[in-house]
C-alpha cells in the first residue's frame, strides 16, 4: 500500500466547510485522510503500492502477464492508468488496462484477474486500485467532502492450486440508481472545459442518506452469497475486510450478519474512503499486523457507484 504524506483532519476540514471534528468522527468513524499534491497522477501512488506488493511477493516485475488497475480517478481519459504503471514498473511482457466499478473496483479486478489466470490468458498478475479522489472532491460540500482520501493498494495474484487464493467472486450492478453517487462532468455527456468547473461538474454528487442504506443492504447480501456458495459460516471466517465508507455501515453489516466487532478489519479513521483502494489498502494493513494466518479463510466486501457491489473469499 501507498499512501501520499500530506494529511487533511477534521479540524483541517472545520475551517473550509461549516462542520466540527465531532460530527465528522460521529457520523462517519474518520479521523484523518490523506490528499495528493495537485497534479499527481493516480499512477504514481499504484506504481509504489505495485513496488512494494512485488518485493513483498518476491516477484520481479519481468514475470507480470498483466496488469489491472481498480480506479474512478485515472491519470487521463486515456492511456490507462494501468499501461502507466506497467511502464513505471518495466513490466515489459505484461498487457495493462483499466477497470471502472468505483468504490467496488478494487474486487471487480480482482474477479477479472482471476478469470485471466483461470482461462489461460495469465500466470501472475498485478491487481492493483488506486484513487486520488481529492481531484474530484468538492471542497466546498460538506456532505462529500469529509468522506474521502487518496491512496493505492495492490496485490500479486498468480496460479495456484484449487482451493487456495481466490475461492469465488461475487460481482452485482443495478444502472438505475446510478444517480445516488455520481460525478457528472469531464465525461461525453458534459466534457470538461473552462465553465465545467464553475459549475462544479466535475465533483462527486452524493445522496448519502440513500446510498448509506443500499450499502448496507447489498453488503450482507453479497458477503453472505459468498459464504452460502463455498458451504461456510460467518464462525469459518478469520478476518472481513469490509470497503472502508462508513463505521456505521460496516457496524449495521456486521450486525446483520452476526460477524463479531475484532473479526473485522477498520481503518477508515487514518484514511477516509478511499474508493478502489480501500480493501487492498487494508489487506496489506491486515497482513502486516499479523490479522489472518496462512490457510486462513478472508473474505472481501465492497460497495460503490454504479451501483456496483461484490465480495471474495480468499483462502491465504
Ligand atoms: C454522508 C453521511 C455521513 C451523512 O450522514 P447522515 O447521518 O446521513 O446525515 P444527513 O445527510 O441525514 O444530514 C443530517 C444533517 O447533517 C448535516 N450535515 C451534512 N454533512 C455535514 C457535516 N460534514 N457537518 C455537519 N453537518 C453536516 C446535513 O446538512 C443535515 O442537516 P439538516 O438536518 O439541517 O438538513 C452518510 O449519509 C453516509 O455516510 N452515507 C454513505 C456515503 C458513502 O459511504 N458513500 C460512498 C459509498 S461507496
Amino acid at each position: 500500500m501507498y499512501v501520499p504524506p500530506k494529511t487533511l483532519t477534521n479540524d483541517d476540514l472545520a475551517k473550509m466547510v461549516d462542520t466540527t471534528d465531532s460530527w465528522i468522527s460521529t457520523r462517519t468513524g474518520i479521523k484523518v485522510r490523506h490528499v495528493a499534491e495537485p497534479g499527481t497522477g493516480t499512477s504514481e501512488l499504484c506504481l509504489e503500492a505495485s513496488r512494494r506488493a512485488l518485493a513483498d511477493a518476491g516477484v520481479d516485475p519481468k514475470e507480470l502477464d498483466f496488469v489491472v488497475v481498480g480506479t474512478l480517478t485515472p491519470d487521463m481519459p486515456f492511456p490507462s492508468t494501468a499501461c502507466f504503471v506497467q511502464m513505471g514498473l518495466g513490466a515489459a511482457q505484461a498487457y495493462a488496462m483499466d477497470l471502472g466499478a468505483a468504490c467496488s473496483g478494487f474486487i471487480y479486478s480482482l474477479s477479472v484477474a482471476d478469470a485471466l489466470i483461470r482461462s489461460g490468458r495469465g500466470k501472475k498478475g498485478l491487481v492493483v486500485g488506486g484513487e486520488i479522489l481529492s481531484s474530484v472532491v468538492d471542497y466546498t460540500d460538506r456532505s462529500t467532502c469529509i468522506l474521502f482520501g487518496d491512496g493505492a493498494g495492490a496485490v500479486v495474484l498468480a496460479e495456484c492450486e484449487e482451493g487456495e487464493g481466490v475461492l469465488s467472486c461475487h460481482l452485482h450492478s443495478d444502472g438505475n440508481l446510478w444517480e445516488l453517487i455520481h460525478c457528472p462532468g469531464g465525461g461525453t455527456i458534459d466534457p470538461c472545459n473552462p465553465g465545467t468547473s464553475t459549475v462544479r461538474t466535475n465533483f462527486i454528487k452524493m445522496l448519502g442518506n440513500e446510498t448509506f442504506k443500499h450499502a448496507v443492504t447489498r453488503m450482507a447480501e453479497v458477503s453472505l452469497e459468498a459464504l452460502e456458495r463455498n458451504g461456510v459460516g460467518v464462525e469459518d471466517v478469520a478476518l472481513f475486510i469490509p470497503h472502508q465508507a462508513n463505521q456505521r455501515i460496516v457496524s449495521a453489516v456486521g450486525k446483520r450478519m452476526g460477524v463479531p466487532e475484532k473479526k473485522v478489519f477498520m481503518n477508515l479513521e487514518r484514511y477516509g474512503n478511499t474508493s478502489a483502494a480501500s480493501i487492498p489498502i487494508a489487506l496489506a494493513e491486515a497482513k502486516s499486523q499479523g490479522r489472518y494466518s496462512k490457510g486462513d479463510l478472508v473474505l472481501l466486501v465492497a460497495f460503490g457507484g454504479g451501483l456496483t457491489w461484490g465480495s471474495a473469499l480468499l483462502r491465504m
